[in-house]
């Protein structure tokens, strides 16, 4: 494994990713929500590695990220309403779930065998960068542990999958600091499967209504929506008034709560801000001598949303 730690990759990190890439390798690299775990969408084993690496279950099916939307249309089929949320959104935080067309050159272990493709065209210009010197589509989901933390630095990737990867392309800290929004968009009304930076109003404002969420029940359609995921190693206990004795603390805004072992999400209380340095704060305090971690109140409104979704998931049981 190399690890390069450049937050701007020099010309030759990139030719090398790329190459990795062709060649089957796994390569993990920024994108503006979280780092991915990447391997060429089309090698059948190059995506088995990734499914291995991450100890992800088979049946939970990996985004697939290209640079354009030209790319993409070769990949699946897109209704109206997916090319006006595409054309608003990419490249952008935004993954829709599609019907694969029949010629589609996917691996059928990246879709876990549905007949739906999830696809996004990331913004990051070294995830640009990369899926146009790779020549080929990526898939990447967010590079960690099946089940763990998402990986908003390349330490973490390190730290976390460091032995398990060929290559990772550090480009700092994370911009979104959430995994994009997934909407279902193959058949309408689209449905938003993973709440994340594009919030439900922005896509009211390009389809003009706001989509449902789909419920536990239809989770199927979206496996890794699992109860339990993102999880640090210490309990969490949300919406907290009170500390409890040994707790650290994961605050939004004032709280007037303190303890020893304390992170703000945002001490402004800017809802684009806690997303940015969620994972972040918890990997930190995952790490601290605590016993568990009590986090306050989160406003339940844009992407607070999202913030929220990910904390109960961190939270299940
Ligand atoms: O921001 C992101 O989306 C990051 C970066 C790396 O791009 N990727 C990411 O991938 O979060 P991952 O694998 O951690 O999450 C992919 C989610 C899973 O919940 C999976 O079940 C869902 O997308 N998914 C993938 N294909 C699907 C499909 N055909 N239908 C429904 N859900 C799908
Ligand atoms: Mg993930």
């Amino acid at each position: 494994m190399n690890f390069t730690a450049l937050s701007e990759p020099e010309p030759e990190v990139l030719a090398k990713a790329a190459q990795l890439l062709q060649s089957g390798s796994l390569v993990s690299f920024p994108t503006e929500t979280v780092y991915g775990l990447g391997a060429d969408a089309t090698n059948d084993a190059a995506v088995q590695a990734i499914y291995a690496a991450k100890g992800r279950p088979s049946f939970n099916p990996l985004i697939v990220h290209v640079d354009r939307l030209e790319t993409a249309s070769k990949l699946a089929h897109f209704t109206p309403e997916a090319l006006q949320l595409a054309q608003a959104f990419w490249p952008g935080p935004l993954t829709l779930v599609l019907t694969r067309v029949p010629t589609c050159p996917l691996a059928q272990t990246v879709t876990a065998g549905l007949p739906t493709v999830a696809i996004r065209v990331p913004a990051h210009p070294l995830a640009q960068a990369l899926l146009a010197q790779a020549g080929c589509p990526v898939a990447a989901p967010s590079a960690n542990t099946s089940g763990a933390l998402s990986p908003t630095t390349a330490t973490h990737v390190q730290n976390d999958l460091g032995h398990k990867v060929d290559l990772i392309v550090d480009g700092g800290s994370t911009q979104a600091g959430l995994e994009s929004t997934i909407v279902s968009a193959y058949d309408t009304p689209c449905r938003i499967l993973r709440p994340g930076p594009i919030a439900p109003q922005d896509i009211q404002s390009v389809l003009g209504y706001q989509p449902e969420f789909a419920s536990g029940s239809t989770a199927i359609e979206a496996p890794g929506m699992m109860a339990k995921h993102y999880a640090p190693r210490k309990p969490i206990r949300l919406n907290a008034t009170d500390l409890q004795t040994g707790e650290g603390l994961l605050e939004f805004g004032q709280s007037g709560l303190s303890a020893p072992q304390c992170r703000n999400l945002s001490l402004s209380g800017d809802l684009k801000e806690a997303a940015t340095n969620l994972f972040a704060c918890l990997h930190q305090l995952d790490h601290m001598p605590i016993t568990g971690i009590a986090v306050t109140p989160v406003p339940h409104i844009g992407i607070g949303i999202a913030i929220n979704d990910r904390l109960q998931r961190a939270a299940a049981t």
